[in-house]
Order: structure tokens, then C-alpha cells, then sequence
């Protein structure tokens, strides 16, 4: 416990977690990712779980059982419904469905009143995050999205990396990665049906190789897309020897492919695979006009890095490289992805992943499958919100 308290000190420096004062809190979608939420929320001093909800009959109960939590209501048939038992008095949700549940689950928490942390990819679609963030703005409370590598050392090195200026002007970008044979099935299909998930590959690691070089940059708004997504082992019944049914279910990506023009003059060209026959398709750079730096590919593209920063400079007038060591980051990622969004809730303060630079991320992956059924590039538009 001492260190994730230490680890909020370190992030907000008045912060004093108030145990008293008890944060009410609910998970939607009982899976996979729900266990890492609990296991995080359960080691915080000021959390109640108070209630959760699943489609699935029984799911709730049993995720709580296991996870040795007793008197938390789950008696729901959907998350409305627990979202309008006002017994509850709900301070904060996790949003833990799989992806096509995301932005009606989050809205419909936003507009009960209710602080939301939601698991990513935002969401599938650009016209979602849209009305996300409309609800988000509506109603005043803090909405995070789970992208838990902002919070290791080496994702704020690059960071602070690019903003010391050592890169001069960044004007272009070279990211994704994949695995070598990686489909998500282990649990199930959800991750590889179009009626679930939405986006494969993409929306499932995509998000994090964007969001690694996005925010190191600052977020720039992504202006135009060409992009194309398929499915080149997915629908192989011989890829799942066990499960050869999943081919006729795969109905996602699992590569995808994108050139991006950036506001700002920055080109982005990205790519991101589930399946491929190469050890990697290449390691993330940023192209800077006084500096570059390579962020090394890992073999399961999840937001970590595969060794250490090196960054190339000209100094008087020799070509140098400058090994980065790889930071080692002393808290559990997740448990900063839920104390910081616990923070942020309880003291009204910004969202510590805040969906108004996230909706660009969605914006690429959304215009990547746009402009992959036209067969051309696309133009981004993102109403004011
Ligand atoms: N941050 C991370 O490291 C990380 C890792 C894995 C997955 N994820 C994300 O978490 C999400 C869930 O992934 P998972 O592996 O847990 O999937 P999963 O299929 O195991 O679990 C999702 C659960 O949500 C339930 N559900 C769907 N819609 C619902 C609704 N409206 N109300 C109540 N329950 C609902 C489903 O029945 C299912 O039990 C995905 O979006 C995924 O991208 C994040």
C-alpha cells in the first residue's frame, strides 16, 4: 500500500489520500480487464465497491465471489439499470465492456452524474468519441481513458525528450509494431468479432503504439488518413488448431496501415499487426530537425518499450548517439491508472488521460477503416465540442 501512496504524492504534491472520505464505486462488464481494475481498486484505502454489472447472467456475481468481496449488488440486467438505482450512489464506474459497449456504457454514466474510467480504445468509431466528449462536457465529471503506459518512466521520457527540445522541429513519425503470431483468443471471441470489438488489431494495440508518439508530441490534430486494414490469418482455420471454428467469427483486422497529416506539419505513417511473418515491422522514431529518436520494438506490442531511447545528434559536427537506459518504473501501472483517475474524481481536478486528446487517437483509427472501405484518402472533420 505505502508505495502507490507514494506514488501519488509524488504525481500531486498536497494530495493526502482522505480514507474518510470513501469513493462508491461500480464496474460495468465483469471479463478479463475487470480483474486488473479490482485488483487496483482493492488496494486503495478510500474505495468501496459498492455494485457491477455483466450481460451475462451470473458473471458479476462470480467475478465478486472470486475476488472475495462480499455485499456488492449485481442483481442488474444491464447497466442502466444499475446505473439507476440511486441507492447506490455511485461516485465512479469502470467501464470494462469490450469495445462496441464503450460509448454507450460511458455515456450513460456521464449522464447519470457519474466519473468514468474507460478502458481502451476510446471507443470504435470517431462519431462515438464525438458524443463521448459532448457527454463528458455535459456533465462536469472526470472521464479518463485506461491507457496505463502514460504512467511508465520510459512513455514520460520520451516525452521529456521531445518537449527539452533536443529534437528541434518534429516533423515526422514512424510507429506500430505487432506480434509475430499474437490473435487474442485465449478468453474467447470478443476481441475478433466485428459485433463485439469493432476494430481488431487496430483498436486493440494500435491505440497504445499512437498514443506512445502522440502524446510525446503533444497531440496534434490528425487532418487527413489514408489507411487500409485487412485480415490475413484470422480467417485460417488452421491458426487456431484447436478453435478452427473462430476463422468464420474473425470479422476485425488483424493488420492495419496509416499515413496521417498532422496539424503542425506532422507526418505520421503507422502500422500495427496481430499476426505477421516478420519479427517487426520496425521500431518507433520521431524525426526531429535538430535530433532523432528510436524507441525499440517489442515483440508484443503493448505499450512498453523493447530496450533503451538512443537518440541521434549532430554534435560540432559529429554524427552521435546517446543511449537512453531504460527507466525502471517503480509502481504498477495500473494502480497509477486507478489512483490518478480516484484523484481526479474525488478533487474535481483534470482527467489524468483526458479524452479530448484521446479523440484523435480514435480519429485515426476510425479514418484508417474509413478510408480503407473507400479505397482512398480521407479528410478528418471534428465538430466543436
Ligand atoms: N488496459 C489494458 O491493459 C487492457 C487489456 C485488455 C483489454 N483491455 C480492454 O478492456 C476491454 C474489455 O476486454 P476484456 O478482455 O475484459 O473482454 P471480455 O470479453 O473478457 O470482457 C468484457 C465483458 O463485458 C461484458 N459486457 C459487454 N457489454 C456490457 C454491458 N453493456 N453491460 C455489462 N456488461 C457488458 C461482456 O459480457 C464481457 O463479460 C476491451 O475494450 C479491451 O480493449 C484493456
Amino acid at each position: 500500500m505505502a508505495n502507490i501512496l507514494d506514488a501519488y504524492k509524488e504525481n500531486h504534491d498536497e494530495a493526502v489520500v482522505d480514507s474518510n472520505r470513501k469513493m462508491r464505486v461500480a464496474i460495468i462488464g465483469c471479463g478479463w480487464i475487470a480483474d486488473a481494475h479490482m485488483a487496483s481498486y482493492l488496494k486503495q484505502p478510500d474505495v468501496e465497491i459498492v455494485a457491477g454489472c455483466d450481460l451475462i447472467p451470473g458473471k458479476a456475481e462470480a467475478f465478486f465471489k472470486k475476488h472475495g468481496v462480499e455485499g456488492v449488488k449485481t442483481d442488474y440486467a444491464s447497466h442502466k439499470e444499475m446505473l439507476a438505482d440511486k441507492s447506490l450512489n455511485l461516485d465512479c464506474v469502470s467501464v470494462c465492456t469490450y469495445n462496441r459497449q464503450h460509448a454507450p456504457c460511458a455515456i450513460d454514466s456521464l449522464n447519470a452524474g457519474i466519473n468514468v474510467l474507460l478502458e481502451k480504445p476510446m471507443c470504435v468509431t470517431l462519431e462515438e468519441a464525438v458524443e463521448i466528449l459532448k457527454a463528458e462536457k455535459a456533465s462536469g465529471k472526470v472521464l479518463s481513458i485506461g491507457f496505463q503506459p502514460r504512467f511508465d518512466n520510459n512513455m514520460k521520457m520520451i516525452k521529456k525528450i521531445v518537449e527539452s527540445g533536443e529534437l528541434g522541429d518534429v516533423y515526422y513519425i514512424q510507429t506500430g509494431g505487432g506480434r509475430r503470431r499474437g490473435i487474442p483468443t485465449p478468453f474467447g471471441t470478443t476481441f475478433i468479432e466485428d459485433k463485439t470489438a469493432g476494430l481488431g488489431a487496430l483498436g486493440d494495440i494500435g491505440c497504445y503504439a499512437l498514443d506512445c508518439v502522440l502524446n510525446a508530441v503533444g497531440y496534434p490534430k490528425p487532418l487527413t488518413v489514408t489507411g487500409h486494414k485487412g485480415i490475413y490469418f484470422g480467417n485460417d482455420p488452421a491458426y487456431y488448431p484447436n478453435h478452427p471454428e473462430y476463422a468464420e467469427k474473425f470479422t476485425t483486422d488483424d493488420f492495419g496501415c496509416g499515413f496521417v497529416r498532422m496539424e503542425g506539419g506532422i507526418i505520421l505513417d503507422f502500422r500495427i499487426a496481430w499476426a505477421m511473418n516478420i519479427d517487426t515491422p520496425g521500431d518507433s522514431i520521431i524525426l526531429g530537425t535538430k535530433g532523432g529518436l528510436r524507441i525499440p520494438s517489442t515483440d508484443c506490442w503493448n505499450g512498453s518499450i523493447g530496450g533503451p531511447l538512443v537518440l541521434y545528434k549532430e554534435v560540432a559536427g559529429i554524427q552521435t548517439e546517446t543511449i537512453i537506459p531504460v527507466q525502471d518504473t517503480p509502481y504498477g501501472l495500473f494502480d497509477m491508472k486507478i489512483r490518478t483517475f480516484l484523484d481526479a474524481s474525488k478533487n474535481g481536478t483534470p482527467a489524468p488521460v483526458q479524452a479530448s486528446q484521446i479523440i484523435y487517437n480514435q480519429a485515426i483509427l476510425s479514418g484508417i477503416a474509413t478510408s480503407s472501405a473507400l479505397g482512398h484518402e480521407i479528410e478528418i472533420e471534428i465538430p466543436e465540442i
